[in-house]
């Protein structure tokens, strides 16, 4: 089975599906070759000469490459606009494994089980134990995390530690974030690495020990929860949301740097600093709004853009695991191969749908949609 990897095409994206590491690892069964493109790896740092010596095959251009896949593993899901047609290039019955954000992408969808592609979407990986490893949004959402707190900290114009200096003490920054998830988490970790104090809060109540477990400090608003299907988060009533936006106000004034990261599966970003909160703010403070791509936290959030309102800079940065291309990759391609190690079986697909894992990824086969998460689907979790 041919499995090939392209160089990514979208903008700015700088990370490739699978390492050389994993071409090694994957190699060892004998009924797999791996193709990649020519300079796939390149800007992550991943030579053609290391695929080659890694057992790849590297094949010169994408179109030669498309054609031959039995099944494309790529990060991006196909561009089919700009003039570009990557999905034409797939032919009937090949497979192709990716983030393809299925109930974002209905036309697309379709295209592809029309052209009778066997599509799975690693972004509709059920968060159980067994796909852990396999788990691409987890790994994803800690880069994210990790850098959202150094963007805040090289936009500031503080330091984040407390430093005790022959010019005097300067006092450690504060830091506030929003939604305590796998990206919030892992900016709590960062910001508390660098020395800042820090406040979170999240509207599940198991977030707290993991926040107090880090060193730092949950807020709690009374009755300000709403732990929905598959442990993810639920919209708040709309009285709850008020008192959310109460709680989060009071605490904003005080913050230098806040980090927001809360999404609810299906659902735009909710909405938890609004306009007069940030005029509320000191100038110099910084937000980094990590929801931008699902309309935001921040009221005055622009996607992919730094926004300064009174001397307050709101960052609105998109796909920012794409930023940090090594170890993005690295992680991304690890989980792939958790993924491929289920999915390939004697050098052909190993379709079994009575597998929570291959059942609730699979999106297109055999002509058809099995499985195109609705907005309830998607609120229930893998159980939709
Ligand atoms: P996410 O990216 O969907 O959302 C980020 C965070 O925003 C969540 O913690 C959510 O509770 C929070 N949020 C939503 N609305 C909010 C509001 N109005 N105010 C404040 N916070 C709000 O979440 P993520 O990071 O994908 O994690 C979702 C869940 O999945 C978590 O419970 C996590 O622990 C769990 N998980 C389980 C895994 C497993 O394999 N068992 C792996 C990874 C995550």
């Amino acid at each position: 089975m041919n499995v090939a990897v392209p160089r990514e095409i979208v903008a700015g994206e700088q990370r490739v599906a699978l390492v050389p590491e994993s071409v090694k690892r994957l190699k060892k069964a004998d009924d797999i070759e791996i193709l990649v493109e020519a300079g796939a790896g390149e800007r992550a740092s991943f030579s053609d000469q290391e695929y080659t010596e890694a057992g790849a095959r590297v094949v010169p251009d994408a179109g030669t490459l498309w054609a031959e896949a039995d099944l494309v593993v790529k990060i991006q899901r196909p561009l089919v606009e700009q003039g570009n047609d990557e999905a034409a290039g797939l032919r009937a019955g090949a497979g192709l494994v990716c983030m393809l954000q299925p109930a974002l992408n209905t036309e697309l969808v379709k295209r592809l089980a029309d052209g009778k592609i066997t599509a799975f979407s690693l972004d509709a990986l059920p968060r159980i134990t067994r796909a852990q490893a396999m788990d691409v949004l987890s790994s994803m959402s800690t880069v994210a995390g990790y850098k959202s707190v150094l963007l805040a900290a090289a936009a500031q114009g503080k330091f984040f530690p407390m430093l005790v200096t022959a010019a005097g003490t300067i006092p450690p920054l504060k830091v506030l974030i929003l939604g305590a998830g796998v990206a919030g988490l892992q900016a709590i970790a960062t910001a508390r690495r660098l020395g800042a104090v820090v406040e979170a809060f999240d509207v599940r109540p198991a977030a707290k020990e993991q926040v107090e477990s880090l060193g730092a400090r949950f807020l709690t608003a009374e009755a300000v929860e709403a732990e929905g299907a598959g442990g993810y988060a639920r919209e708040l009533s709309e009285e709850q949301h008020k008192r959310e936006l109460e709680l989060i106000h009071e605490h904003i004034k005080h913050a230098d740097t806040v980090i927001t990261t809360a999404l609810i599966p299906g659902r735009p970003a909710p909405l938890l600093i609004t306009e007069p909160m940030v005029n509320d703010m000191h100038a110099g403070s910084v937000i980094v709004d990590l929801a931008a791509e699902m309309g935001g936290n921040c009221e005055l959030t622009e996607k992919d853009r730094d926004v300064v309102r009174d001397g307050v800079t709101i960052m609105g940065p998109v796909n920012l695991p794409a930023t940090m291309p090594v170890h993005a990759s690295q992680m991304f391609s690890r989980n792939v191969t958790a993924f491929l190690n289920l999915l390939i079986k004697d050098g052909g697909l190993n379709l079994d749908f009575d597998d929570e894992i291959i059942r609730d990824t699979c999106i297109t086969h055999d002509g058809n949609v099995l499985h195109q998460p609705t907005k309830q689907a998607i609120e229930g979790g893998s159980e939709g």
